[in-house]
């Protein structure tokens, strides 16, 4: 991406890899002056291969200079999804007093002589701003023989009590260690077995605390927790949040056991976890997430390369009348790329009239609020041709919000693949807002500035560039719309 090179789907500002397979962003971590991304990588292949941890840096989230693979296979194994912290104050002895990059990882093998999985936890560092990395010569640092699915440590700092945290998937919960240099861990708690979802196996946790209302004097913990691809559900893979409290060994979940909040009700989005060491002047909660599902990943009718990120986003905590929830916004420096620019205001629309027949574009981004009327459905149509067309509509009797991309384009590949899906969503005061953001293989839609979120890929032709704001039996107020088309300026 950002090259300025068109390539059939090729997202234009979203992170793809240059070439080759890609899933989980791993390691993100703030320093010197660089957002790292790291991810799982197959570097000799379009599918899921020996993992190994891709290399990005960037310096405004938007712009991505690619880098070499920093951890490859060796022979305690493939290179599992992990994290990244700074080690400021040198807690772990591998920066002379100084301070450096730390990444813990997954290493994945077989047990000798059998074919049940072996994962156990590793370390490796770098002196140089993550340009090279050494792997611990203590490897592995933490095993749990008698779990088989024990990967995906998140590690941060915990401030009360002095001590490194360790979040990590186990299966069916999740389970918390701690350490004061990162080589020694010791079991704190668990959590999970009787908690929200366990439609697959819970991988790539993250824990992370946020104020309420942007009230630091209120704030809470929040626990990502990505479940696998169980065949029984069409939504394949997807992530749900918990909310509550983080003494430094064990969690405790404000809501029912049977409470099941999903982080994004889209079908692309996920193992995504935060950025580690986000200086405190800057202060937010940054994600991103894979922009693709276990259900499908390996089908995908990209040819060079296989995936991309979602676009990095802000999350925050919000209290709403179900109780607080996480919200999500676009990172503000993606205005760094808008172009022009188009704004309308105080319409009636009625059916068969298009206000947008004459804007084209496939990278964009919509930001609109609409207040209902006599229609029993309106959106948007985004990427459309004589035959094709993604669909972001409001349907008001139903009263949900939904995509459907089974006119989307290239999208037989996979069964469950072409599909309508949404949720319900009460129009506040008569209206709802959307700000949808449309790449070339991709839409993500936030709804009422980020309560709630639905992120797809899509793989419509290049050449279907048409839109259209259309309304069903009845009439639906336009009380703004602006849009921009989006670039980057290449010089
Ligand atoms: C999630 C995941 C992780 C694992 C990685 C392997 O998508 O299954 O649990 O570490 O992918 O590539």
């Amino acid at each position: 991406n950002n090259t300025g090179v068109l390539e059939t789907f090729r997202p234009q500002f979203h992170f793809t890899p240059k070439s080759n397979w890609m899933n989980d962003p791993n390691g993100m971590v703030y320093y010197a002056g660089e957002y790292h991304l790291f991810y799982q990588y197959h570097p000799f292949g379009t599918t899921w291969g020996p993992m190994h941890w891709g290399h990005a840096v960037s310096k405004d989230l938007m712009s991505w200079e690619h880098l070499t693979i920093a951890l490859a296979p060796d022979e305690n194994g493939a290179i599992f999804s992990g994290s990244a912290v700074v080690d400021w104050n040198d807690t772990t002895g591998f920066f002379h007093g100084g301070s450096g990059l730390v990444a813990i990882f997954t290493h994945a093998d077989l047990y000798p002589n059998s074919d049940r999985p072996r994962q156990r936890q590793s370390l490796a560092y770098s002196t140089d701003q993550g340009r090279t990395w050494i792997k611990y010569e203590g490897n592995p640092v933490l095993t749990e023989e008698s779990i088989t699915d024990f990967r995906d440590p998140k590690v941060f700092w915990h401030e009360k009590t002095n001590k490194w945290i360790m979040i990590l998937a186990a299966g069916d919960h999740v389970r918390f260690y701690t350490s004061l240099n990162l080589k020694d861990w010791h079991f704190a708690s668990e959590f999970g077995t009787e908690s929200g979802s366990h439609a697959g196996v819970w991988e790539c946790p993250d824990l992370f605390e946020l104020p309420v209302d942007g009230d630091k004097f209120n704030s809470k913990w929040v626990m990502l927790v990505s479940i696998g691809n169980d065949p029984a559900y069409a939504e394949g893979s997807r992530t749900q949040y918990f909310i509550g409290d983080f003494n430094g060994i064990t969690f405790t979940n404000e809501n029912g056991d049977d409470t099941v909040l999903w982080l994004d009700h889209g079908r692309d989005n996920y193992a995504g976890v935060t950025w580690s060491d986000i200086p405190p002047e800057d202060g937010r909660r940054l994600f991103i997430g894979w922009m693709s599902n276990w259900r499908y990943a390996n089908e995908t009718p990209t040819e060079a390369w296989r995936s991309s990120m979602t676009l990095p986003r802000e999350l925050t905590l919000c209290e709403t009348s179900a109780g607080v929830r996480l919200f999500q916004t676009p990172v503000a420096e993606v205005e760094t790329i808008r172009q022009e620019k188009h704004y309308w205001d105080c319409l009636t629309i009625a059916p068969e009239e298009n206000i947008l027949s004459d804007v084209m574009g496939d990278k964009l981004e919509i930001i609109a609020e609409m207040e209902l009327h006599s229609s029993r459905e309106f959106g948007f149509k985004i990427r459309k041709s004589e035959i094709e067309e993604t669909v972001i509509g409001y349907n008001a009797v139903e009263e949900t919000l939904f995509i459907d991309r089974v006119k989307s384009g290239v999208s037989y590949f996979n069964e469950d693949f072409p599909c309508r899906h949404g949720f319900s969503l009460k129009a506040k005061n008569n209206r709802v807002r959307l700000h949808l953001f449309v790449d070339s293989a991709s839409v993500e839609v936030f709804v009422n500035d980020g309560e709630l979120v639905l992120t797809d890929q899509i793989f419509p032709d290049p050449t279907s560039k048409g839109l259209e704001l259309y309304t069903k039996d009845g009439k639906v107020k336009l009380i703004s719309l602006t849009m921009f088309h989006l670039n980057f300026n290449h010089s």
